[in-house]
C-alpha cells in the first residue's frame, strides 16, 4: 500500500496516520515528525529545518527531498509506505515521481483530507501533543482521558512550538498557495481520492479506511 496523506495544517494528517498505520502496519514517514525529531537532536538537519519552521514557512525542497529519499530506501518501506506532508510542493511530487519509478513501484492513493480553512486556527491552538509517544489530542474536540496527560504513558502533555496563532496564520497562508497545484496535479494522475476531514475523527478514518478496503 503506497500511500499519501494531504491537507492544510490542522486537517488531521497525523491523527489518521495513526490509526491507519496501526490497521495496515505500514511505516508512517512524516517530513515534519522527522524535522522536529532531527531538531530535538540538534543535527545539522535540525539547524537548517528550524528556522524555516519557527516562521511558519517550507523547508527548502532539496532538503525534504532528499531526507524522504533516504528513508523510502530503508527496508521497512518495501510493503507499502503512508506519506504525511510530503510531498507539499509541484518540485517535491515531481521528484517523488521519479523517485518511485526508479525503485519500479507506484502510488495507489493520495487522501486529500479536506477541512474548510476557518476550522483550522482552532484545531491547531487546541492541540496538544505527547512528547515521549508523539500522541496528538485536542482540548476540546479530542480530549485525553485526564487533563492535560496523555492517555498511553501518562506524560504530561506539551504544545507545539508552530501552533501559536501567529505561526499558525503563516502556516496556513503559505499551504493554502501550494495546495491547489498539488490537487490538480494528483488529479490529472487519476490518484486523488478526497476526504471530508471535518467529521468527527472516527467517521473521517471509516471513509478513509473504506477506501484502503479496496487495495487488500
Ligand atoms: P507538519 O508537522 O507536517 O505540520 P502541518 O502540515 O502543519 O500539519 P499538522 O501536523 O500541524 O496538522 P495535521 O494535519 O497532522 O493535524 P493533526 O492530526 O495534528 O509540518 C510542520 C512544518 O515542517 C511545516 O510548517 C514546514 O516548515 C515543515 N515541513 C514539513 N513537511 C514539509 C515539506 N514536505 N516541505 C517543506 N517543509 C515541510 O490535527 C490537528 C488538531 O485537530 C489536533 O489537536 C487533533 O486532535 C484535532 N483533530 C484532528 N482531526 C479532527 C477532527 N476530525 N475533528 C476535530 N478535531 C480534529
Amino acid at each position: 500500500m503506497n500511500l499519501i496523506l494531504m491537507g492544510l495544517p490542522g486537517a488531521g494528517k497525523g491523527t489518521q496516520a495513526e490509526k491507519i498505520v496501526e490497521k495496515y502496519q505500514i511505516p508512517h514517514i512524516s517530513t515534519g515528525d522527522m524535522f522536529r525529531l532531527a531538531i530535538k537532536e540538534g543535527t545539522d538537519l535540525g539547524k537548517k529545518a528550524k528556522a524555516f519552521m519557527d516562521q511558519g514557512d517550507l523547508v527548502p525542497d532539496e532538503v525534504t527531498i532528499g531526507i524522504v529519499r533516504e528513508r523510502l530506501s530503508k527496508a521497512d518501506c518495501k510493503s507499502g509506505f503512508l506519506l504525511d506532508g510530503f510531498p507539499r510542493t509541484i518540485a517535491q511530487a515531481e521528484s517523488l515521481e521519479n523517485l518511485l519509478q526508479e525503485m519500479e513501484r507506484s502510488l495507489d492513493f493520495v487522501l486529500h483530507v479536506d477541512v474548510p480553512q476557518e476550522q483550522l486556527m482552532e484545531r491547531l491552538t487546541g492541540r496538544r501533543i505527547c512528547p515521549t509517544c508523539g500522541a496528538t489530542y485536542h482540548v476540546v474536540f479530542n480530549p485525553p482521558k485526564q487533563d492535560g496527560i496523555c492517555d498511553n504513558d501518562g506524560t504530561e502533555l506539551i504544545q507545539r512550538e508552530d501552533d501559536s496563532e501567529e505561526t499558525v496564520a503563516r502556516r496556513l497562508e503559505v499551504n493554502v498557495k501550494q495546495t491547489q497545484p498539488m490537487l490538480d496535479f494528483y488529479h490529472d494522475k487519476g490518484y486523488l481520492v478526497s476526504i471530508n476531514g471535518s467529521q468527527d475523527i472516527d467517521k473521517v478514518f471509516e471513509d478513509i479506511d473504506q477506501k484502503l478496503q479496496t487495495l487488500v
